[in-house]
């Protein structure tokens, strides 16, 4: 087992399940401490806390915050610099989706989804972005989607246009912590989390389809993606990668 980042530590936003628990099992199999975040599944969250420390040794802080609160993020940072003293790497991947056709969308979910998935980068982004700036260190990762590129799924319109924003965002914060702060983004494509788990099976056979490589990602293959552009690369910055199989 390789132990190269060891004493580094990172904070993966949503990551009680899905893409987010997969990341912080890859980071921690890595070395890293991990933060695990979560807003409402206190025990998924906890269960990983006792799985990684168990499997590789590493320290693991569990920390409810819900992103979108300006005030909950500075109280979580407060609490990562107490057990930490700081954090190398953030991953910008808490995230909701709520599906619904035209007629039935409303308002309220299409602000829910923007202060999660936007604001909520937004203020990870400049709390703690910030703080990494004055220090000159620090990589930060934001997960935005395909959706946010080319959008092909209207029923998560509202969902697409915050993912867009997200993107916007990866390309502001890069320029604005630029040279010590690398900011990128990965775009998944379909992904065999929870998040998909009400698609009907017709539909999901007809995108598979469209997707060069057959099937939808697992949530390891995209963690694999996000440790290699946060962590291991050198030269990413401002970069918006798909990791989709090859849409066609
Ligand atoms: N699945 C896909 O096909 C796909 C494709 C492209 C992009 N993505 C993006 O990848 C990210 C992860 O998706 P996923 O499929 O793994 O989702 P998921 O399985 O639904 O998990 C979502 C995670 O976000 C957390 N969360 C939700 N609202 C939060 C808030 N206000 N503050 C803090 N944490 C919050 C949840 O915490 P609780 O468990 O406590 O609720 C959970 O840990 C999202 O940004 C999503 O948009 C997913």
């Amino acid at each position: 087992m390789t132990n190269s980042y060891s004493g580094k530590t990172v904070l993966i936003t949503g990551s009680s399940r899905g893409i987010g628990a997969a990341t912080a099992d890859y980071f921690a199999q890595k070395g890293f401490n991990v933060v695990i975040n979560y807003v409402s599944n206190k025990d998924k969250a906890n269960d990983l806390k006792n799985e990684l420390e168990f499997k590789y040794n590493v320290k693991v802080l569990v920390i409810k915050c819900d992103v979108s609160n300006e005030e909950e993020v500075k109280a979580m940072y407060k609490q990562i610099k107490k057990e930490f003293g700081k954090l190398d790497v953030l991953v910008n991947n808490a995230g909701i989706a709520i599906d619904s056709t035209l007629e039935d969308k409303k308002v309220e979910d299409f602000k829910r989804i923007l202060e999660v998935n936007l604001i909520g980068t937004y203020n990870t982004c400049k709390i703690i972005g910030m703080d990494m700036f004055k220090k000159k260190s620090g990589s930060i990762l934001n997960i935005s989607s395909t959706n946010g590129i080319d959008s092909f799924y209207p029923y998560s319109m509202d969902y697409d246009a915050s993912k867009a924003g997200v993107i916007s965002l990866t390309h502001n914060f890069a320029l604005s912590y630029a040279p010590y702060v690398r900011v990128n983004s990965i775009a998944p494509g379909w992904v065999n989390t929870e998040m998909n788990k009400e698609l009907d099976e017709d539909y999901v056979k007809e995108e598979c389809k469209h997707i060069l490589l057959g099937k939808f990602a697992e949530p390891e293959q995209i963690a694999m993606e996000i440790f290699h552009v946060a962590v291991e690369s050198t030269y990413f910055n401002d970069a918006i990668i798909k990791v989709d199989g090859g849409r066609c």
